[in-house]
């Protein structure tokens, strides 16, 4: 992956407000390309396994039950400096915090419906892009 490449899932909240579509275009008017693309619904099970490390976090169990309560977008992009930038692209994790021009800022209702996730290392990345793609789903 060698740095160029991040991993989004656009959350069930965002989806189910037909926010998507807008989302997307934020995502290619920044500069990142989609290298992966797919419409799908996490079980609890894949939900919690998704988000393992925050396990021992008090907001486990919600964000569990949150992230497979309906259909997500799942993605790979790619772009110069992928981590860090779609992370400033996406903005705080609280929209209250959230810089103007961010997707959260326009899109996300609470820190938990946060409109989007985006991975915070290059190491997670790849972690998480193979959680959810398989190789020949993925452009070269
Ligand atoms: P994400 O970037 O997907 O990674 C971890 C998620 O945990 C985060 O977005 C939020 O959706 C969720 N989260 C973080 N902090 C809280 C919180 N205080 N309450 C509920 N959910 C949270």
């Amino acid at each position: 992956m060698a740095g160029n490449r991040t991993f989004t899932m656009i959350k069930p909240e965002a989806v189910a407000a037909g926010h998507a579509g807008k989302i997307i275009d934020m995502i290619i008017q920044a500069g990142f390309e989609i290298k992966a693309l797919k419409l799908t619904k996490l079980t609890a099970e894949q939900a919690g396994k998704f988000y393992e490390v925050h396990k021992e976090r008090p907001f486990y169990q919600e964000l569990v039950d949150y992230m497979s309560s309906g259909p997500i977008y799942a993605a790979i992009l790619e772009k110069d400096n992928a981590v860090a930038d779609f992370r400033k692209l996406v903005g705080a994790t609280d929209p209250a915090e959230a810089e103007e021009g961010t997707i959260r800022k326009r899109f996300a209702k609470s820190k938990g419906e946060n409109a989007v996730h985006g991975s915070d290392s290059d190491e997670n990345a790849e972690i998480e892009s193979n959680f959810h793609f398989a190789q020949e789903e993925v452009l070269a």
